[in-house]
């Protein structure tokens, strides 16, 4: 009883401590708030609409203000109910985020950007699925430098985008800041 009770707490703490969904690699330790309107992604892993999700969200951070210049990016992560190898999409990648110096009514620190990409915001359209099928779309911010640009041939392939080549391929430290939902189709 006590025996399962603890391995229970330490399940609990071991999941508390990442912003990103279990067995995503790479892991980010620290909270991206992340707002689709007036939805914020809170808890990470909260379950949204498509029609929730179809604009661009706002980001930010509640817990300090970011001084630097990053890069945000949404990767879907997703099985075929058909049970293939679990495959990748990515959504968004926007260089030269920084912070505005503005704090929302709910106090998040907002990060704003004039950059469109190098890949554009493209909302989550999982297909629908019998059984309807959760897709995993996962947030992540990287610190870059400000002169950081994405060679165009690095995201052509937006199906199937192998995010850790990418990561050393550019040199990116690992991402300082997560986040994740669901969207069923
Ligand atoms: C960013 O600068 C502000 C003001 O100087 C400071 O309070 C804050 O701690 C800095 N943020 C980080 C992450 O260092
Ligand atoms: C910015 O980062 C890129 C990629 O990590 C690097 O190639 C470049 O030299 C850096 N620029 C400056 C000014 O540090």
């Amino acid at each position: 009883m006590l025996k399962s009770f603890g391995a229970a707490v330490l399940l609990f703490v071991g999941l508390a401590h990442s912003e990103t969904p279990p067995g995503f690699t790479p892991e980010a330790a620290a909270h991206l708030d992340v707002i689709f309107g007036s939805k914020a992604v809170s808890p990470p892993g909260t379950s949204l609409t498509k029609a929730d999700t179809q604009k661009q969200p706002s980001i930010g951070t509640s817990d300090t203000i970011l001084n630097g210049t990053y890069l945000w990016l949404m990767i879907a992560s997703f099985t075929n109910p058909s049970a293939g190898p679990r495959r990748t999409n990515l959504h968004a990648m926007v260089t030269g985020f920084k912070s505005t110096g503005q704090k929302t009514d709910s106090g998040i620190n907002t990060l704003a950007t004039t950059a469109t990409g190098p890949v554009k915001y493209v909302g989550p359209a999982p297909p629908a699925e019998n059984p309807p099928h959760a897709h995993r779309y996962v947030e992540l911010l990287f610190e870059t430098n400000a002169t950081f640009t994405v060679p165009q041939s690095y995201v052509q392939q937006t199906l199937g985008f192998d995010l850790p080549a990418f990561i050393q391929k550019t040199g990116l430290a690992p991402p300082i800041r997560g986040n994740w939902f669901n969207v069923t189709g």
